[in-house]
């Protein structure tokens, strides 16, 4: 079983996505820290993010040991990961990647749920279902803003509205697999909902999709 999970920044999309594979024994991949692993990278060689081929060497070497990097959950990742992901060279390597741990799920997991921006329409396009998670940009640079002072990182939320957006536009306006929802996706707003409650509305989305 394939779920794929899509949406913006801070809508939910990671609690969810664990939440289904611990409760389908299916791996999960967070495709955000591929990006996120590429943009800090480049920056840390002291290249430009937009630099199409010093990223691109980048996300060609990947291994599974970048992605360990605490950093790698911060803003400066963040940052660059949606500058670097607008890059098709970029995006071609990542893509790989991505394939062959959903066609190869580790740890002889009968599946995956992979959550991004482009799953459902590009990464897995078969998926058996895909899910858009999203809020209103508000509250989700309240919801960011909540998680960075829990870390203990200072953060004023202007700044946080003002970093979302601007990644949402990015996301949303580059050219090569803008984040949309696939046509056949189910539309999740978490505005109002809990993680335990988007969970919910999930498996009885899944048990309606699968039977
Ligand atoms: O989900 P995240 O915040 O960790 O993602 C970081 C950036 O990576 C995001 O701004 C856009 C990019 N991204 C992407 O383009 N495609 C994906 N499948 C996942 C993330």
């Amino acid at each position: 079983m394939i779920i794929a999970i899509d949406g913006p920044a801070a809508a939910g999309k990671g609690t969810l996505a664990k939440r289904l594979a611990a409760h389908f024994g299916l791996a999960v991949l967070d495709t955000g820290l591929l990006y996120r692993a590429v943009g800090l990278k480049t920056v840390r060689r002291g290249a430009d993010p937009n630099d199409a081929d010093a990223a691109g060497a980048v996300a060609r070497e990947l291994g599974a040991g970048d992605l360990e990097d605490a950093d790698l959950r911060g803003d400066e990742a963040a940052n660059a990961a949606s500058v670097v992901a607008a890059i098709p060279e970029v995006r071609a390597a990542v893509l790989e990647f991505q394939r062959a741990f959903a066609r190869d799920p580790p740890g002889n997991a009968q599946g995956a749920v992979l959550d991004g921006r482009d799953i459902g329409t590009v990464v897995c396009p078969q998926a058996d279902v895909k899910f858009f998670v999203t809020a209103p940009v508000e509250v989700r640079a309240g919801r960011r803003l909540k998680e960075l002072r829990e870390r203990g990182l200072e953060a004023i939320h202007s700044r946080v509205l003002q970093d979302m957006k601007a990644r949402d536009a990015r996301d949303a306006g580059r050219d090569v697999a803008p984040l949309v929802p696939a046509e056949d996706a189910c539309v999740l707003d978490t505005s109002e909902m809990d993680a335990e409650r988007v969970f919910a509305a999930a498996l009885a989305i899944i048990k309606s999709r699968t039977r």
